[in-house]
């Protein structure tokens, strides 16, 4: 049986779902895959990053941090300040970055994936600031240093997207990508076109945990941009940087203007659109980024984002041979962005 050693940065939400999956999973991971994945070490802001070469008991780890015991207390193992410390001081095959990241701020996130990358350690990560700005780099860095770099559960979580562009759909053209991908502002407009007002929708969105305290980059846009930009690199292997992203959030949407666009068998909905420019524009360095947008646009009802509610996320992909290909599933969770890293990590093991 082949081992593989993973590294888990981030013991939050995700990082512990993702842990608990591969203890349960055990035994499907080996009969799949071939492979006896041992969780190595662990690591927190707070705590710094936990190590034992011989495997850490996964539960006994579950155990204190949901009792909210220092994970050091784990029998045998050693630690080290930083997660960075511990990425150069110790060996693994896997890192798993699930640290928390805002969309606009790379950091800690791109630095762990870098020093891993660099130390010849296949990365997957639910990181979107980092991917967001650099993910165009780390495909071609981790290439370049023959690992993988997989980032599944930065666009719609769990639910398959980048894998499909990735695989689904290998070699074909992409000709466009758009979608739905923040299920806070989708909410709220499926709540204005039920009629409710923007500020009962996000309080209700915020009741039930949809929404964060603060939503403004949910509302604004901001949180689409940085999926934007990890589809701009996925799709198109371009990079883009967020002053070439339009944006619009939903903050100055009138519920008259929703309700309108209802009476009109529309549908406003917070669309992100990416897409290579015509050809031949081109700029003394090379091809312009693609075109790229988040704005709210009133949707004929035969566009099946229109019919895209609550929660739900899309994502509508375009090519030149399979011509238009539409996802739908949640966009958000610890068990989505989990179940995505999990994913992303049997894609590893089994390459
Ligand atoms: N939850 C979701 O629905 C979801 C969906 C898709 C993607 N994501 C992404 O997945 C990532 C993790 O989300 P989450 O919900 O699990 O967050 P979380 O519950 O807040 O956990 C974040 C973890 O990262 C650790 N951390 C922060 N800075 C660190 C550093 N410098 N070194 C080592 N560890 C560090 C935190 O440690 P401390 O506790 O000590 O601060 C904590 O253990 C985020 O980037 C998020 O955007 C989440």
């Amino acid at each position: 049986m082949r081992q593989m050693r993973l590294s888990i940065i981030g013991f939050g939400t995700v990082g512990r779902w993702l842990a608990a999956a591969i203890d349960q999973r055990r035994a499907w991971l080996e009969a799949e895959c071939g492979v006896a994945v041992s969780v190595v070490s662990v690591a927190t802001r707070r705590e710094g990053f936990i190590h034992r070469d011989a495997g850490l008991d996964v539960s006994a780890l579950l155990g204190l941090a949901s009792a909210g015991r220092p994970l050091v207390d784990a029998p045998g193992t050693r630690r080290w300040a930083t997660a960075l410390e511990g990425l150069t001081m110790t060996e693994s095959d896997v890192l798993a970055e699930a640290s928390n990241t805002n969309p606009r701020d790379p950091e800690p996130a791109l630095s762990h994936i870098r020093q891993a990358l660099q130390r010849g350690t296949h990365v997957i990560t639910s990181s979107k600031g980092a991917c967001a700005a650099a993910a165009r780099d780390l495909v071609a860095f981790a290439r370049q240093r023959g690992v993988q770099f997989r980032m599944e559960s930065t666009v719609m979580s769990g639910t398959p997207v980048l894998s499909t562009l990735r695989e689904g759909l290998a070699g074909t053209r992409v000709v466009a990508v758009r979608g739905i991908l923040n299920s806070t502002a989708n909410y709220i407009l499926t709540a204005m076109a039920e009629g409710r007002d923007y500020a009962t929708a996000l309080a209700e969105a915020q009741a039930h945990g949809y929404a964060e305290p603060d939503p403004t980059d949910d509302v604004e846009g901001h949180d689409v941009v940085a999926k934007v930009r990890i589809l701009a690199a996925a799709a198109f292997s371009h990079a883009v940087t967020p002053d070439q992203v339009i944006r619009r959030g939903i903050t100055e949407i009138a519920l008259d203007t929703v309700q309108r666009a209802v009476r009109d068998g529309r549908r406003i909905k917070l669309v992100a659109t990416v897409r290579p420019r015509p050809e031949g524009q081109r700029t003394g360095s090379g091809f312009l980024p693609p075109e790229a947008c988040v704005e709210p646009v009133a949707l004929p009802l035969t566009d099946p984002l229109s019919r895209v509610d609550g929660v739900m996320n899309a994502l509508t992909l375009q090519t030149d041979t399979v011509r238009e290909v539409t996802i739908i599933g949640p966009g958000a969770g610890p068990e989505q962005a989990g179940q995505g890293m999990f994913a992303d990590l049997v894609a590893v093991a089994k390459a």
